[in-house]
This record gives structure tokens, sequence and C-alpha cells, in this order.
């Protein structure tokens, strides 16, 4: 079982320059709650309760303000800072301590993941013993993805933003690793950008043979909010289906509530924390 789960939450975000100048990305808004919510909801969907999430040097305050360490939530959350930005690779480096001799799951903090089944091919995915998994989402613009052709669930070729076409099936942000990622990362050189690359650390799995694939399927949607225009994009998503149907989307304290590991004075006090708002008001329906 995979228990631990690391969430790459610093970059530079460039394209969403002047919003990014003072906030990091994560902590701007989609829709109601701030972007690392999100990421956050699926790791603790898939019952992983051990999480670090590496930030921007200098930004630690921002993040520790809205996620403390966990205990809100009946989770752990622990913090390492990362100086520039080194490629996604550089996130089991900086976690080496924290990944001891275990396994590990890797989300992006920009991505957004929904669906039905989602939370049952997490819980499939997290049983993962050797080898590598990804989630796979089909496109309709593969050029700005890395790609993969796949056949039986197992991944013979991969491409980063391939210019001719070779699949539609996006490689998205959510990764599940054996222990070999630490010292296969460690291994990794610095592509031409300077950069760690994950394709280059997928291609050490894909070469053994160990590197699988599970398809989020029809039902689902994958959203990559690295643009302005997918910002809004994730947020009119997500405004539309929790004011249609009511529930809200990566609410942690209702995932934690689920799952036991918070009880109706933890909700309580978290609805003291944020106060008078809307969230709050979603979180007294919860357990009344
Ligand atoms: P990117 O989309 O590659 O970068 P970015 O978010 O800084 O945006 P831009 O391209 O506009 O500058 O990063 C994907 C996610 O991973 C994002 O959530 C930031 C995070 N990240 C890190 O935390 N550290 C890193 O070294 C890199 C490359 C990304």
């Amino acid at each position: 079982m995979i228990k631990k789960g690391i969430i790459l939450s610093g970059g530079k975000g460039t394209r969403m320059s002047p919003l990014t100048k003072a906030v990091n990305k994560q902590l701007l808004p989609i829709y109601d709650k701030p972007l690392i919510f999100y990421p956050l909801s699926i790791l603790m969907l898939a019952k992983i309760k051990d999480i670090l999430i590496v930030v921007n040097k200098g930004q630690l305050d921002q993040y520790k303000k809205i996620l403390p360490d966990g205990k809100n939530l009946g989770i752990k959350i622990t913090y390492v800072e990362q100086d520039k930005p080194r490629g996604l690779p550089d996130a089991f480096i900086l976690g080496e301590k924290f990944i001891g001799k275990q396994n590990v799951s890797l989300i992006l903090g920009d991505n957004f993941f929904y669906g039905q089944f989602l939370t049952k091919k997490l819980q499939e995915c997290v049983k993962l013993k050797k080898g590598a998994k990804v989630f796979l989402h089909r496109v309709s613009n593969p050029e700005k993805y890395g790609v993969a052709k796949v056949k039986k669930n197992k991944i013979f070729f991969i491409k980063e933003k391939p210019k001719k076409f070779i699949s539609d099936l996006a490689i998205t942000g959510l990764y599940f690793f054996d222990n070999s990622v630490v010292k296969y990362s460690k291994n990794l050189k610095p592509s031409k950008r300077g950069e760690l690359e994950i394709t280059d650390l997928l291609n050490f799995y894909r070469k053994k043979g160990k590197l699988s694939a599970d398809l989020i399927g029809r039902g689902g949607a994958w959203l990559d909010t690295g643009s302005i225009s997918d910002f809004y994009k994730t947020s009119n998503f997500v405004s539309a289906i929790e004011n249609r149907q009511g529930f809200k989307i990566a609410c942690l304290e209702e995932i934690a509530y689920l799952n036991k590991w918070i009880n109706k004075k933890d909700i309580n006090n978290s609805i003291k924390f944020y106060g008078n708002c809307e969230y709050s008001n979603y979180l007294r329906k919860l357990i009344y």
C-alpha cells in the first residue's frame, strides 16, 4: 500500500503572471477554494495520510496559514522548500528522507481530477508494489502534453509535446512509484532547459517494462490549470457542478469525515477557523 504522497506546489507560474507575482499559483482560487485543495483531496481519496508539500522558498508561511500541519484533517502534512524549479523529479530528491524505504505517489499542485469511479481507481493504484503507474486522459490537443502509447495497460512509448500525432493519451500529473524512484531521480541529468524531466524518469521504468497506465475514462475530467484560461475553465467547471448538485468538490473536511479520520468536534473547529462563509455553511450541513 502506498501511504505517502507528495504535492509539488512550487513553480514560477510564469503563464499566470502578474497573478502569481505575490501569491503562489496553488493558493489562488478555483471557484470557492484554493487550488491546492483539489490535488490534496485526491491524495486523501486515495487514503494517503502522510503528505509532503513542496513549496517555493519564502512561501512557506502563506501555505501554513491555510494548511498548517494536517491535524484538523486527521492527516500529517509536512513541508519542504525548493529554492528554484529544478523539475518534477526533484520532488523525490527533496523528499528522500520523507519517502524512506516506502513507495510514493506524486501529484502536481496545479492538476484537477474529477469523475465517477475515480476514488475506486485511486484506491487500486495505491496497491502498487513494484514499478510505476501513471494516469492517462484522452485530449484533443496532444501536442501540448507528454503522450503515451499503451498496450494492455503497459506503456511502450512516451513522447513529450509531439509535433506529429502519435497518441491522444496525455500523461496527467498523478503518478505512483516504487521506492527506486529516489535512486532513478538522483541519476537523472538536467535537460536542455536545465530541469530534471519526468519523461526521462518514466523512461527508466518503461525500458524495464515496469511502466503501467490507468485511464481516466469518458466520465472523468482532468484539467491542467497552468494558463489563465484553463484556470477559469476549471473554476467554471467546479461552480457548475457544485451549484447544480449541491455538494462540493474537494471539501477536505468532508473527505476526512467520511474516511472517519475526524469527528464532529473537529469539523466544528474548522468552522470556527474558516469563519462565517459558504464553505462553513456546507460543513455545518455535514454534521447536523
Ligand atoms: P509547470 O506547469 O511546469 O510550471 P509552473 O506551474 O511554474 O508554471 P509556468 O510554466 O507557467 O511557469 O509545473 C507543474 C506543477 O509543478 C506546478 O504546480 C508547479 C510545480 N513545480 C514545482 O513545484 N517545482 C518544479 O521544479 C516544477 C518544474 C514544477
